[in-house]
């Protein structure tokens, strides 16, 4: 066990001496794991990849290691963690009566990006629930994350791996930028394959409720559970006025995602509409001197390139005259889940070019845009 005291005094003043391990995605070795797996069954912090976002890693059981997570996220302590396992018979330990549909769940979409929100056993602690009489159960399919739960020998309370209120973390460098001295290993385990967080579903009502969307779409889980809805609106649960009394997923009230530029999204439904409303977007801003990037499919961009002059955006920032376009493509053809894999990368970089503006495509609302859209809805949200 560590000093929790000390511990807490360095996660706070970003004192820790971070130590960044790259590994093999496909093949993890043991060896390479082995310490980090250690400092976390002992009570630090270690981030990890996962297919959906990198995650910011805690002994589940240890609530003194729980409340690190909080301080260094920045994380408001209403806000419930999600606890990763890797058996599922696991689940066993920190969940009460896992009904038929958790079950059908488990067999068809674990391990990989679905959270299911059960009735908590006593052994969770409260830190990690917020308090509540429910817990996130999760078992993820990255091998990395897979390797460094089996060694660490307990479950793994895990929130995304960045600073609360900014973009999740897709790559180990996002999580450089927001916890250097926060946490005590980054496993680097290159891009998540997802790159938009894991459906939250809650199984612990009369009927299932997706709380927040992700990669399992409603229509997969509906095919295996027969019915299932979306919690009313979960996007304007961010907004002010519903700020008040308990939403049901807790973090759904907090703003999120956001980078440091405006983002506006261009949603028009029909594509050469969305060009055209791109375009205008893009027209206005440099009206006002404003530096500007797009995130969009190449076929959207294409046409665009008759009024505008673009800089495709690579690994490293460059700089640009005031009237060229940073932009970042991440397709042939406009695709929400596509999209959702470059998204909270495509963010970062454009913020890390200094632009004033980003100009995200949006897609048509269907079920599977859902995840997509609530984030960039989030993201472009204002205080
Ligand atoms: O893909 C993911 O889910 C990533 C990776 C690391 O697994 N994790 C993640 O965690 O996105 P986080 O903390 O950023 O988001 C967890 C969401 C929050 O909206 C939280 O309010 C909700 O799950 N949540 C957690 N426990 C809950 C509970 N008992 N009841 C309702 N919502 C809960
Ligand atoms: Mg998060």
């Amino acid at each position: 066990m560590i000093d929790h005291g000390k511990y807490a005094a360095a996660v706070a003043g970003g004192l820790l001496g971070t130590r960044l391990i790259r590994i093999d995605a496909d093949r993890p070795l043991a060896a390479q794991i082995k310490s980090a797996a250690a400092a976390l069954r002992a009570g630090c912090l270690v981030a990890f990849p996962t297919e959906t976002v990198y995650g910011l890693g805690a002994n589940a059981l240890d609530a003194e290691a729980i409340r690190h997570i909080f301080t260094a996220k920045g994380r408001p302590a209403d806000n419930p963690l999600i606890v990763h396992i890797v058996d599922p018979a696991d689940i066993a330990d920190l969940a009460v009566a896992v009904s038929d549909d958790a079950g059908s769940l488990l067999a068809a979409f674990s391990p990989g990006p679905l959270t299911l929100i059960l009735k908590k056993k006593q052994l969770v602690p409260a830190t990690v629930t917020a308090g509540l009489d429910t817990v996130a159960i999760r078992i993820p399919a990255h091998p990395v994350a897979r390797e460094l739960i089996r060694q660490a020998g307990v479950p793994v309370a895990a929130p995304s791996a960045n600073r609360s209120g900014r973009p999740s973390p897709t790559r180990a460098w996002h999580v450089k930028q927001d916890l250097w001295g926060r946490v005590s290993y980054i496993l680097d385990g290159g891009s998540c394959a997802y790159g938009l967080e894991s459906t939250v579903l809650d199984l612990s009502g009369e009927q299932p409720v997706i709380l927040r969307p992700g990669s399992i779409t409603a229509e997969q889980i509906r095919q295996v559970v027969g019915k299932v809805c979306l919690a009313a609106d979960p996007v304007d649960d961010v907004k002010p006025e519903n700020r008040s009394g308990t939403p049901r997923s807790p973090g759904l009230k907090y703003r999120h995602y956001a980078p440091r530029a405006r983002l506006l999204v261009a949603d028009a439904v029909d594509l050469g509409q969305r060009t055209e409303q791109i375009g205008q977007l893009i027209f206005r801003t440099q009206a006002d001197n404003l530096k500007v990037g797009v995130i969009c499919s190449q076929e959207i961009l294409r046409p665009l390139l008759e009024k505008f002059s673009f800089l495709p955006l690579g690994g490293k920032v460059v700089y640009n005259n005031e009237q060229q376009v940073f932009s970042i493509t991440y397709a042939e053809k406009s695709d929400a889940q596509a999209a959702g894999t470059v998204l909270f990368d495509a963010l970062r970089r454009l913020d890390q070019a200094g632009v004033d503006v980003i100009i995200a495509e949006g897609m048509p609302a269907d079920e599977n845009s859902a995840a997509y859209m609530n984030r960039l809805a989030k993201a472009a949200q204002k205080e």
